[in-house]
């Protein structure tokens, strides 16, 4: 039996669903039941009927469908899958800057811990952060940890933005220099820019489209053009060329790999739903507060 059959089959006793993100490995990406970026993978995870999740992506993905399925087991295939970003803000740093801005509404971006999402009060994506920002009461939003989306958001709502850290950003896209476009520009004069908010502002500014990593996806489809220069990480070259199979698409920059996706394995998903190890506990009080700011986020969208 091949490992994708061992694995079908595990999935089918079980009654387990794959849920998978843009960025994991290829072969990860097609034995999944559902590939998507952390918007989409929460509904998923949200509305599913198996009585077990296999998460492969990051740990605050992972955590994120736990706190929506508390009656679920949410497995992670690799306990190395830590998103450096989502570390970067702690609840005293959070509190405290709370403290110094009573007046500010808090919003997290899903790439946090659950600790502290229990302190904000709304949670977004990438995909709809200006959106949840603009839907807040208060006229300054504390927002974290990525500065870079917090560029992205501020220069489109008329609100003050508090970053909180100072200095959070994703190490993998914060490598992608506006110098890496000038030379896949100059590589590929044709193709069009297409960049996750997560970037460096410099690079923000050269896009023709700024998205999450299913916006990217869906711009890539509808676009007329042939050829795409893509800002972000680049496990997601797998599935833009399987939807677009006429059209090219080339990485800004060959460095932009997010290593702890990759420790998600097609080895680690058959053992993960062989032995059942590894699942997400998140405890009650800090779920029960996280859950209500992430469904605030799922209601803020679903009205507009
Ligand atoms: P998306 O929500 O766009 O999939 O992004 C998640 C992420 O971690 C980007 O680095
Ligand atoms: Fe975290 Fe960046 Fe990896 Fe996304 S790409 S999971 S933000 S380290």
């Amino acid at each position: 039996m091949s490992l994708q059959q061992e694995v079908e089959a595990l999935k089918k006793d079980k009654n387990a669903v794959i849920l998978a993100h843009n960025y994991q490995r290829p072969e990860v990406q097609d034995i999944a039941d559902f590939v998507g970026d952390s918007y989409g993978l929460s509904v998923k995870a949200k509305e599913t009927s198996a009585d077990i999740i296999v998460f492969c992506g990051v740990d605050f993905m992972a955590e994120t469908a736990a706190i929506l399925n508390p009656d679920k087991k949410v497995l992670m295939p690799s306990m190395e899958a830590l998103c450096p970003m989502a570390m970067l803000l702690g609840v005293d740093e959070l509190r405290s800057i709370q403290n110094s801005n009573p007046a500010a509404d808090t919003v997290l971006y899903v790439n946090t811990h659950a600790r502290a999402k229990a302190y904000a009060d709304c949670i977004c994506t990438s995909s709809n952060a200006v959106e949840v920002v603009s839907a807040m009461d208060s006229d300054s939003v504390i927002f974290g940890p990525d500065i870079n989306l917090a560029h992205y958001v501020g220069k489109r709502v008329s609100k003050k933005i508090i970053s909180a850290p100072k200095h959070g950003f994703c190490p993998t896209h914060h490598l992608i220099e506006p110098q890496d476009v000038e030379d896949a520009r100059k590589k590929h004069p044709n193709a069009v820019l297409a960049v996750h908010p997560e970037c460096q502002p410099g690079v923000q500014d050269m896009a023709d489209y700024i998205g999450s990593t299913a916006g990217i996806i869906d711009y890539t489809q509808k676009s007329d053009a042939c050829e795409f220069i893509i800002g972000t990480e680049n496990g997601i070259i797998h599935r833009l060329k399987k939807l677009s199979v006429d059209k090219k698409f080339y990485p800004a920059c060959d460095m932009t790999v997010c290593p702890t996706m990759k420790t998600v394995t097609l080895e680690k998903v058959r053992d993960s739903l062989w032995d059942e190890k590894d699942a997400v506990e998140v405890p009650g009080g800090v779920a029960e507060k996280a859950r209500a700011a992430i469904e605030r986020m799922i209601d803020i969208v679903g009205k507009s």
